[in-house]
């Protein structure tokens, strides 16, 4: 009743309204599971590669070959294997491609098979995602890390530094984090339409507040401004995460704050990061500096004690880069993106990783993301502690806090508030 009987993929769209992989798994007993698979923009070197097309249509971003990849080669391969047993499907994905990082099947086409198959899987249990992939007890709802102003690669690069974020460490419940931070948006942007930005103040890729503000320090002043402004104290009730980017602003030989209208080699940047703690309420900095400098990495997470470092282009979701990390001291958290990796079995291994070496964890969407809403379930089954999907606009990332709270109601759960439990 579990075996997988069909598999047929489509070409959808994302939420920047570019092709991506679409598929169902349908098993034997008549039970299915569909998956929309996510695209990043501010992607690294080290990711599993998407199968694109080339040509005209849709600027050569179409993904028919990886709905052909999935329809012949994929299908065939997983036909009449047992969802029941959670890896199988995962181990022969992985088998077929080698090594070579889904270079020829496509990580998108890929990944498509792995989410559907375990979604048909968890519904022919009768069981959610959620549920399914974390067995018996209650399930830990994650602390959200919510986006409020965009930059880089994400917003025309208002500013230069790709998203600042908002944590509500002193929420009680998962659905008071998410209103939390929706206040504080809703607050940021009455304070930059109040300072005369006016018709500039756009909603960005991920959903966060494009801005063309004066610099990285004054998009930070704004959003602590708005913290307060919104009735909480900054760095109590809700801290402030940085998404760097570090591999977008990386020329060659030094980090250019375009911004700004300067270039900083890699102390002098770790130096601007550390001032921005000092002087905010800074709690977590995700990709301080670009994916090859293992000895900045750790020299910076040195400086930055105290500070959630999460690596996100740096490793990728692979597990050799991430052993390297942790041998390396190079950082203390890892972002776990499916699609860098290829397979849920393998992003959940890094995770799995992660957590023995005592690293926070944080599942995380794409900026080119869809309103399938399969991440919040991984974010609670995998106990992943913490979940980043944007801001709380726009529906693809709404799908997602959508979910979590549709499990709240629904299911057995506690919310899991990691900067409580244990400082990083
Ligand atoms: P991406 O951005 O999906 O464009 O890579 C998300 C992130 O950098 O965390
Ligand atoms: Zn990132």
């Amino acid at each position: 009743m579990t075996r997988i009987d069909q598999v047929v993929a489509w070409e959808a769209l994302d939420s920047r309204g570019r092709p991506t992989v679409a598929c169902r798994v349908t098993v034997s007993g008549g039970s299915s599971g569909r998956a929309v698979v996510p695209s990043g923009a501010s992607t690294g070197s080290y990711e599993a590669v998407e199968l694109r097309d080339g040509g005209h249509r849709y600027g050569g971003k179409g993904v028919r070959r990886a709905v052909e990849q999935v329809n012949t080669v994929l299908a065939d391969a997983v036909r009449g294997l047992d969802t029941a047993e959670p890896d199988a499907v995962d181990l022969l994905l992985e088998e077929l491609d080698g090594s070579s990082r889904y270079a020829r099947l496509g990580g998108n086409a890929v990944l498509a098979v792995s989410v559907a198959a375990a979604r048909a899987g968890a519904t022919a249990a009768g069981m959610s995602l959620a549920r399914w992939l974390h067995g018996p007890g209650a399930l830990p709802l994650p602390m959200p890390m919510i986006n409020v102003i965009s930059g880089g690669a994400h917003a025309g690069r208002a500013i230069d530094v790709q998203d600042l974020l908002v944590i509500p460490l002193g929420a009680a419940g998962f659905t008071e984090a998410l209103e939390w931070c929706a206040r504080v948006r809703e607050e940021a942007r009455r304070l930059a339409l109040a300072a005369g930005h006016g018709a500039a103040v756009l909603v960005a890729d991920e959903g966060g507040l494009g801005v063309p503000l004066g610099g990285n320090a004054e998009a930070l002043d704004l959003l602590v401004r708005a913290i307060e402004s919104a009735g909480f104290t900054p760095g109590t009730d809700v801290a402030v995460a940085i998404d760097v980017a570090a591999n977008q602003l990386w020329t060659g030989d030094g980090y250019e704050l375009g911004s700004e209208g300067r270039t900083l080699a890699t102390a002098e940047l770790v130096d601007e990061i550390a001032g921005w703690v000092a002087r905010h309420p800074v709690v977590s900095v995700e990709d301080p500096l670009h994916e090859d400098d293992w000895d900045g990495w750790a020299a910076g997470t040195r400086r930055l004690a105290g500070v959630q470092v999460i690596g996100d282009d740096l490793f990728a979701t692979d597990p050799s880069r991430l052993a390297e990390g942790v041998r390396r001291g190079a950082a203390n958290a890892v972002l776990v993106k499916v699609n860098q990796n290829g397979t849920l079995r393998g992003a959940r291994g890094v995770l799995d990783d992660a957590q023995r070496a005592g690293w926070a964890t944080v599942v995380s969407a794409r900026s080119g993301d869809t309103e399938d809403d399969w991440l919040a379930d991984l974010a609670v089954g995998w106990r992943a502690g913490q979940i980043k999907v944007g801001s709380v606009h726009r529906s693809e990332r709404c799908a997602k806090w959508n979910r979590l709270l549709e499990l709240e109601a629904t299911e057995d759960t506690t919310f899991t508030n990691p900067w409580r439990e244990a400082a990083v």
